[in-house]
Formats: C-alpha cells, structure tokens, sequence
C-alpha cells in the first residue's frame, strides 16, 4: 500500500522534473508560475499524507470493530469510499480462502483460485468502449485530425510566421553593430514617444537626469556614440537600475530611442544633474555620415 503511493509521487516527480527551467531567462511570470507549481506540489504531497494517515487510522478502527462485531459490522460502518474500494477489489478474505483453495498440491504449493479483481474488469471494459469512440473519431467521422495531419498544419502554421519573420528582417536584424543615426522626423518622434513613456521617469522629460544620468551632455558612463547608447539601452545596467530593454522595446524602437538621445546631447535641461562618466568626442565623420563604414570605423 505505501509503496504504491511512494511510486506515484517519484512518477509524479519525475514529470515535474522533465520540465527544466533555464534561471537565465526566466521573467517575473515563469518565476511566478514555478512558485505556484512548487505550492501545488507542495500542496498535493501534504493532501497524499494526509490521506495514507487517514487510511492508517481507519485500519486500526475497523479492526477494533471486527474484534468486536465480526465482518458484517465492518461492512456497515464503513465510508462510502471504503465501500468502493471493497467493491473493487472483492477479495476473499483471508479467514475465507479455504472456499476457493484448488485441490492440487504442487509440491505443497497450492494455488488459490481467485477471479479477476472488478477494478481490472472494469478497465478493460472501458478501454473497448474508448477503442470504439476512438475509432469512430479518428476513422469514421474524421472530426479530428490524426497525427500526421496535426504535424503537417504546425509545420504550415510555423513557416507561414517564418515568412512573417522574415519579410520584416531589414528592421529587426539591428543590433548595436549595425545601428544608425537615423535622421527621419518620425522615426525621432517615435523614439521621442518612448522616450517620454519609459525613460523619463529616470533620466527626466528633457534628459535632465535624475535617478539617471544626465543624457545631453558629452560625458557618458557607457560611451556616446549610437552604438554605444544603443547596446546600453539593449542590455541594460541592471545592479545599476537601468532595465535591459531588449524584451519590451522592438530593435528598430530601441534604434529611434537611441537616435533621439543623440539630439538631445547639447540641449540645456531645466534642472540639469552633474556630468557623470568621461567626456565623450564623437569622431568627425559620426555626425555628418551614418553609412555603414563609418560603423566599422567606430568599431
Ligand atoms: C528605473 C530607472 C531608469 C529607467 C526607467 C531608464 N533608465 Fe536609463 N539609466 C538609469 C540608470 C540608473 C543609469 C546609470 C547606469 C550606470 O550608472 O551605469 C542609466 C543609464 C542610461 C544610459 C547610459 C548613460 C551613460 O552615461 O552612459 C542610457 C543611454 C540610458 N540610460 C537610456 C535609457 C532609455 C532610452 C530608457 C528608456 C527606454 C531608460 N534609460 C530608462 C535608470 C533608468
């Protein structure tokens, strides 16, 4: 009996355990649904104990009443799962076996002729009625798709989002090599927009700076050029305070964001904090020219 449910909970475990978690990308919904299974297993596991304590117990009491009252008494006062659970089994119980005991001795081994357990019965009776449902929705009605078919829909399901993917690559393919200035009244806008929605709460409306550095002058913790501003907006300084936008901002926004910046570099804030960093001397072709030499130059 106790085996049994040791065995359950090292299969449940087991499956648990097949889902391994990587901690380096896991975000705050992963984290928090890992707490919540932990809780549910936890949960479960005190639910099991519980039950075998119960189970003990209930052992010892209908042996007391069997002392007392014999068989039929046992049968009365027992749960309505304890009923099933006869039920299901319907063994002969020990004091009884001598009523299905075979007559042939194998070497004074004998065999007991017990009949089939009605749990097992019933089993197999299901499984022909599953079998027929089955057969009749996989085969005859077709009102589900066999694995094949399933397969074949995922495969044209995941290349209809790869040419999604990749009719829009020009824009996602930047990253902090080849990121430009990028001149385009809208596209600043853009980069302005979010720079008002996510950035000034740290680094103030006009790149004043507060709990973040000041952005419009030429001195720059992480480097001033595009690429530099870009990779610290992309990966963040995260003991520092400041997110890695990688996961919330698209590279092409991350581009716009960062080119917004630039041209705030030079402007004078209301309430400007104090140069933070070294002084930044951009080379003279960066601000005229966003080609992509230039990129490797910088490089
Ligand atoms: C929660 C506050 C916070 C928010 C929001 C925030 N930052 Fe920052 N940011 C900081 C801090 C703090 C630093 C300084 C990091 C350091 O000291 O290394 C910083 C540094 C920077 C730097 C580098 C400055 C330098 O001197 O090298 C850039 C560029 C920057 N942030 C851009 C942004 C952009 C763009 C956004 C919005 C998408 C943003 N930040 C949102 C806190 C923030």
């Amino acid at each position: 009996m106790k085996s049994r449910w040791i065995t359950l909970i090292i299969l449940f475990l087991m499956f648990v355990g097949q889902q391994p978690v990587q901690a380096q990308d896991m975000n705050s919904t992963q984290a928090f649904y890992l707490v919540s299974g932990l809780l549910l297993v936890i949960s479960i596991l005190v639910l099991i104990v519980a039950i075998v304590v119960l189970q003990v117990l209930r052992a010892f009491y209908e042996k007391e009443i069997a002392l007392k009252g014999g068989k039929a008494e046992v049968e009365k006062k027992q749960s309505w799962w304890g009923k099933l659970i006869s039920k299901a089994n319907d063994s002969v119980p020990l004091e009884e076996e001598e009523t299905v005991i075979l007559a042939h001795s194998y070497d004074g081994i004998r065999e007991l002729d017990n009949h089939l357990p009605p749990w097992w019965k019933w089993l197999f009776y299901l499984s022909i009625i599953f079998a027929f449902v089955y057969l009749g929705v996989y085969h005859v009605f077709k009102t589900m798709p066999l694995q094949t078919e399933e397969y074949e829909t995922e495969m044209a399901l995941a290349e209809e989002q790869r040419l999604l993917r990749v009719a829009d690559q020009p824009k996602s393919n930047i990253d902090e090599n080849n990121v430009a200035f990028v001149d385009d009244p809208e596209a600043l806008a853009q980069g302005k927009q979010v720079f008002t929605m996510s950035c000034a709460p740290c680094h103030k409306e006009d790149g004043g700076g507060g709990i973040g550095p000041n952005l419009t002058d030429d001195y720059w913790i992480h480097g001033g050029s595009i690429q530099d501003i870009f990779r610290t907006i992309k990966v963040g300084v995260p003991e520092k305070g400041m997110i890695a936008w990688e996961s919330t901002l698209s590279p092409e926004k991350m581009q716009n964001v960062s080119s917004y910046i630039m041209t705030l570099v030079g402007t004078t804030p209301a309430a400007p904090k104090e140069p933070q960093g070294e002084l930044y001397v951009p080379t003279p072709k960066e601000t005229t020219s966003n080609d992509s030499t230039q990129v490797a130059v910088n490089n």
